[in-house]
Order: structure tokens, then sequence, then C-alpha cells
């Protein structure tokens, strides 16, 4: 073999992984069916937050290379599919990438190859959609070739938790295949989990995940709640952070986006409906309290403009950060779309501040954007926080601006108005 492995889909998730390995010696070739992306790693750029130009200059030096062809797959040891899973128009499971990428593994599969799916998605994808597609090429999974579940854990923008030092999750079709699939990650993650089969791996990503998501609502709905009756919700999180056990702290704010949260819970409760026929209530409910946080936010602002004495027609309102997360570039399902909308169509005339992005257009037309954070924040009739960019500093903003809803809890000051 040619290639340690072969990690199929260069994004937020692949390319982290081929560095790991990379650095850790491993003979990485990426595949990829987006000839820019591939073009653009082979020539030293990154494409995504987490590593820079320099960080992939260093992984081509160290041997990694990017190829669209896919007969180059037949070369690899091990292949690790990190493709997108996205929801379908009915809000159901996208799998074409997932069956795209499996597809072309199985028509390069070989005795003895190893193969990893890391996509989030649903429990049973990789028994009952990938096997069977790798098995077309006349190869039994757990005896002629190996198969696994991992999830990937990466959390773009965390500055301590990477590919290396975040528990990897692995389970395999058969046990062999589990410790095939450990041996491998062993080689450059510090702990490897081995969980029963591929079922009980695909379900505890979709366990952290739907954690995140409930627990997100059910601040979110304190917070509505706690402002009606006056009570200071943030100062009440601070309180309940205090104890040593059994409580973690989530904090509300405008919605809920990127690629994980707002999504994959959809994953398990489309999953039990079609499965099982009931609803994952849990799930649901999230789904409609965290969907409706960025019309809370609208008919906040608007509420704010009015005990002004100003209609939100015609009044200027400045978004500052419009990405799903802090310190990153990544608009992937972000609120501020979904925000910026309901502040549109309630007339009023809205821009933006966001030193991750350089332009941003809402149904194909561009957003205005402020160069100048601080002159914009004195001009803007209303500043609304929405992501909390370390460029922001909360207090000093809000002490310029006219008015200040801070989303995000960042600000201590009386002239914020906290969500
Ligand atoms: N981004 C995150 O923070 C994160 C975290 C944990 C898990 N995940 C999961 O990891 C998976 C990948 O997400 P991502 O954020 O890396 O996506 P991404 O969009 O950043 O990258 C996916 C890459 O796959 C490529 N691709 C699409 N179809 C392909 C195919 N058939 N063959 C080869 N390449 C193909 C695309 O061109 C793209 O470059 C998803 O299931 C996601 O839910 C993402």
């Amino acid at each position: 073999m040619s290639a340690d492995v072969v990690i199929l889909g260069l994004g937020y998730v692949g390319l982290p992984l081929a560095r790991e390995a990379t650095r850790a010696g491993l003979s990485v070739l990426g595949f990829d069916i987006n000839a820019g992306v591939v073009e653009a790693l082979n020539a030293g750029r990154s494409h995504i937050d987490d590593l820079s130009d320099a960080d992939v200059q260093s992984m081509v030096d160290g041997g990694f290379r990017a190829t669209t062809d896919e007969t180059e797959i037949a070369t690899a040891a091990t292949a690790v599919i990190c493709v997108p899973t996205p929801l379908s128009e009915d809000g159901g499971p996208d799998l074409r990438a997932v069956t795209g990428a499996t597809g072309a593994v199985a028509r390069r599969l070989h005795a003895g190859m190893l193969v990893i799916l890391e996509s989030t998605t649903y429990p049973g994808t990789t028994d009952e959609v990938v096997r069977p597609i790798l098995e077309q090429s006349g190869l039994l999974a757990g005896v002629d070739f190996h198969l696994a579940f991992s999830p990937e854990r990466i959390d773009p923008g965390n500055e301590t938790f990477g590919a290396r030092n975040t528990p990897k999750v692995v389970g395999g079709h058969t046990a062999a295949c589990t410790e095939k699939a450990a041996a491998f990650y062993n080689r450059f993650v510090d702990v490897v989990v081995r969980t029963k089969g591929t079922r009980e791996a695909e379900t505890a990503k979709l366990l952290e995940n739907t954690y995140r998501h409930i627990n997100i609502a059910l601040v979110n709905e304190m917070a509505r709640f706690c402002h009606e009756l006056g009570i200071d919700f943030w100062d009440v999180i601070r309180a309940a952070s205090s104890k040593p056990f059994g409580f973690e702290a989530f904090y509300p704010g405008p919605g809920v986006g990127g690629h994980c949260i707002p999504i994959d819970p959809n994953y398990l409760s489309h999953n039990v409906r079609v499965k099982l026929g009931y609803p994952f209530r849990f799930v649901e409910l999230a789904e409609e309290i965290n969907a409706t946080m960025p019309a809370y936010v609208a008919h906040r602002a608007q509420n704010l403009l009015n005990e002004a004495g100003m209609a939100t027609n015609g009044a200027s309102v400045l978004m500052l950060g419009v990405t799903y997360k802090a310190n990153i570039g990544d608009q992937r399902e972000s609120p501020a779309v979904p925000l910026a909308r309901q502040l549109i169509a309630l007339g009023a005339k809205v821009s933006y501040h966001d030193p991750y992005v350089k332009n941003w257009a809402l149904a194909g037309a561009d957003v205005l954007r402020a160069d100048d954070l601080e002159s914009a924040v004195k001009a803007a009739d209303l500043v609304i926080l929405v992501q909390k960019h370390r460029e922001y500093d909360g207090d000093r903003l809000a002490s310029i601006a006219q008015r200040f809803f801070d989303t995000r809890g960042i600000t201590t000051t009386d002239r914020a108005h906290r969500l």
C-alpha cells in the first residue's frame, strides 16, 4: 500500500484529521469531489478556520496530498469517510454524500482494508447503508475487510481540544473490526473508547448533540420567562454554576447554528419516527423552542425601539457577529440569518459588523457591512450583539451605543439590555 489512509471529504472534519495523522507520520491521501478544494490544498491554501495556510503547507511538506482521482483510493490501507450529512428538503437525513463516498470506496475496496465512517448519522447507517454498498464488491465486512463507525467530535475554534486530545469513540461491525479501528486511531489520538458495535458509536454522537440541543432549549425557554418576571437569568446561571457537581452551565442565545446542533438531533428523531412510529418528544420540543429564538430576539428589538418612541420600520439596526459560533467565520445555519430576515421584514435598515465575514448576503442581496466598529455602533438606532467574538468589548460598546441589546450575556453595564 502506498498510503496508510485515504480521507474522503476534506472539510471541517476531514482536514484536521488529515493533519493529525500526517503529523504522526502516517502517509495520508485526501480525496474530495471538489476540484477547487483539492487544488487549493495541494498549493498549501486552507479553506477552513481551524487550519492556516501554513498548517496546510506543513501537511504538504509532511507528505499529505489531495486528489479527485477515485482510483487512488485503492492504494490506501484505511479509508475514513468524513463527508457532509445535511437534512433533505423534507427535514429527513440526506445521505447522498455518504452513499457517494462509500460507492467510491466500494469500487476500490481490497481484502484487508479498514473502512471507517465518521459522518454524523442515524443509528444503523454503517450496517444498513454503508455495509451493503461495500459488499457489492463481493467482499464481506468482518471477514474480508474491516468496517467501523467513529463519530467526529471536532469543535471548530476550540483552542484546548483538537483531534489528538479529544477521546475517540470507536465501534466496529465485529469485535475484530473495533480492534483494527482502535489500533488505527491509537497511532495519532491519545484515548480511544470502544463501544459494543457501530450502532452504539452512532448513537453516542447523537446523545452528545441532543444533550446540548435540549439544554440550550431549556435555558432559552427560561430566559424568556425570566425576562417577563424581571429576573436576571444570566445571574441565575452564574449562581447555579457554583455547584461543583451535577450541573453544567448552558447559555441562552439568539438561536442555534452550525452543522451539528440544529441538524443531528433531527437524524435521531426522524429515525425514531420512521422505525418505531412515535416521536422523540424532547428533540421535537427543543427544536421548536430553539427555532423560535430569532423571532423572539426580533420581537425584543422591536420593543426596545418602541420604548424609545421609535418604529422598527425605518430604524437602523446594526448586528454584531453573524457567524454561528464565536471567533470563527463559519456561517452554516447561523441564527443571524433568520434574525436579519425578521428585522428586514419589520422594515428595519439592517447592517452588520463581523471581523470574520467579509461579505454577507441574504436572499442574494448583500447586507451593508460596517467597517468601522465604533462609528457604526454610535450611529445605529439599535445595536444587537448576536455573536460574542473576542473583538467585542460589550460594556465599552454599550457605553457608546444609543441602544444595545446583548443576546450573549457578555455585558455587565446597566446600559445594555440582556436577552
Ligand atoms: N463541522 C463540525 O463542526 C462537525 C463536528 C462534528 C461532526 N461533524 C460531521 O462531520 C461530517 C462532515 O462535516 P464537515 O463539517 O467536515 O463538512 P464540510 O462541508 O466542511 O466538508 C465536507 C467535504 O466533503 C466533500 N464531499 C462531499 N461529497 C463527497 C464525496 N462523495 N466524496 C468525497 N468528498 C465529498 C465536500 O466537497 C467537502 O469538501 C458531517 O457528518 C458532520 O455532521 C461536523
